[in-house]
């Protein structure tokens, strides 16, 4: 309650507080590729509802006699003490529920000092973000690109926006098979939409000018195999291009920067050993996302990474995958304190938060719920979502007998 009324200023409440309430109605204003696309998952969506399905199968076992009356949420992450272990996840494409998008997510994070790891598919440069954001906590999210040279510019300007850590994320070097998207004949990058972080890169333009010099290229042939290029070429007859986000482009270069994106955005051929170049390129902490093997988290720890975040990119990239969840426990156990695991993919409420650091995560990142509130009310419903997170924590934690985030343990519950 106190974190609620700090957070929003004692307002009247803008969202709905219940989870299902809160979906309904960001539902009601989203146009249906918006839903489609935040909504959906990969496949028959099977591991989306496993990530919250595998949250029932853990029970918390409360203690009690223990003056909870003071209790601590604070967390410290690579050097930066926070004020909960949470931190708001990666999202691309925010724009597609409302126009603030980035800038109005980055302000609420702010405005509660909870770090947001800025998208590589954000409908915003980061340098805005980042200026909206004060010096409050903010990480950079990674696509590893075919180009090199693109791959040390973000890092290059994630350093000079003063992100604190970046996320390399590795789940999606392709993107997932998504039903929802596939039937809308949507897919927001063709229109131009999440490709910012590109098209305001020095490196990317300058690679734009070089292989899609002014004019436009009529779109390519459709043949398979079916990829995000051949996917993108059949889809793009549908679709209302080029979007308004590409504006600041010279009339000609909208389709081209679309097309330049499709070809270079991610690398499946990337390995272990080309993560050297990233150690080579910052000194900011690298943390791996999308890692839900306990072989591929030792290989991180003895490799130097810093940091590792369990999750299955919320059901979006393989239908049938472990549920974040039930990935977490090995993975905590193949690292053995020696790096933080955080942790997404299913957390809706702060008693989710709770669980997923008896079991071991260091912190958690919340998703699809703040966008539910960005449709909903932008800035304030993004603060309000956050807020009802942390104030469920809080109460949970105390309910269940802790006073510190440090006095989470597994004992705390039972897995039924
Ligand atoms: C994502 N996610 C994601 N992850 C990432 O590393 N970069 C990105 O640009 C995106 N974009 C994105 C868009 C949308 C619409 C969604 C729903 C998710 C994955 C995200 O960071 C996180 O892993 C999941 O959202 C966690 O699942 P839940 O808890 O939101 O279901």
């Amino acid at each position: 309650r106190e974190i609620y009324v700090a957070g929003v200023g004692g307002l009247s409440p803008v969202v709905p507080v219940a989870q299902a309430e809160l979906e309904k109605a960001a539902q009601v204003g989203m146009s249906p590729e918006a839903w489609a696309y935040i909504a959906g998952g990969a496949g028959r969506e099977s591991t989306m509802d496993a990530n919250l399905a595998a949250f029932e199968k853990w029970r918390i076992v409360p203690r009690v006699l223990r003056d909870v009356e003071k209790r601590d949420l604070t967390v410290e992450l690579f050097g930066r003490r926070l004020p909960a272990p949470l931190l708001l996840s990666p999202i691309g494409v925010l724009d597609m529920v409302h126009r603030e998008a980035d800038l109005a997510v980055g302000r609420a994070a702010a405005s509660l000092d909870v770090p947001f790891i800025f998208s590589n598919q954000a409908s915003f440069p980061m340098e805005q973000v980042a200026a909206a954001m004060g010096d409050a906590p903010r990480w950079f999210q990674l696509y590893w690109s075919r180009s090199n040279d693109l791959v040390a510019s973000f890092v290059k300007r994630a350093e000079a926006c003063g992100c604190d850590a970046i996320v390399l994320t590795l789940d999606t070097t392709m993107l997932g098979w998504r039903p929802r998207d596939l039937d809308l004949g949507s897919l927001p990058f063709i229109q131009g939409q999440g490709i910012a972080q590109y098209t305001s890169d020095p490196v990317f333009r300058k690679e734009l000018k070089e292989h899609a010099p002014g004019s436009a290229r009529s779109a390519p042939e459709i043949k398979p195999p079916l990829n995000l290029q051949t996917i993108a070429t059949a889809l793009e007859q549908k679709a209302n291009f080029p979007g308004g986000l590409l504006k600041n482009l010279s009339s000609g270069e909208p389709r081209a920067a679309v097309q330049r994106f499709l070809t270079t955005y991610s690398r499946p051929s990337l390995q272990w050993d080309d993560l050297k170049f990233l150690r080579a390129h910052t000194k900011l902490p690298v943390l791996l996302k999308g890692v839900l093997h306990p072989d591929d988290a030792r290989k991180a720890v003895e490799l130097g990474l810093d940091g590792l975040i369990v999750s299955n990119h919320g059901g979006r990239q393989i239908d049938g995958a472990i549920a974040s969840l039930d990935a977490l426990p090995a993975v905590v156990e193949a690292v053995h304190g020696r790096i933080p695991v955080l942790f997404d993919s299913g957390v809706r409420g702060g008693a989710d938060v709770f669980k997923a650091l008896a079991l071991g995560a260091t912190a958690v990142c919340l998703g699809r719920p703040y966008v539910y509130g960005l449709a909903l009310a932008g800035q304030r419903g993004v603060e309000e979502v956050i807020a009802n997170v942390l104030a469920e924590f809080d109460l949970t934690l105390g309910l269940a007998g802790c006073t510190s985030v440090r006095g989470i343990g597994r004992e705390s519950l039972l897995k039924i």
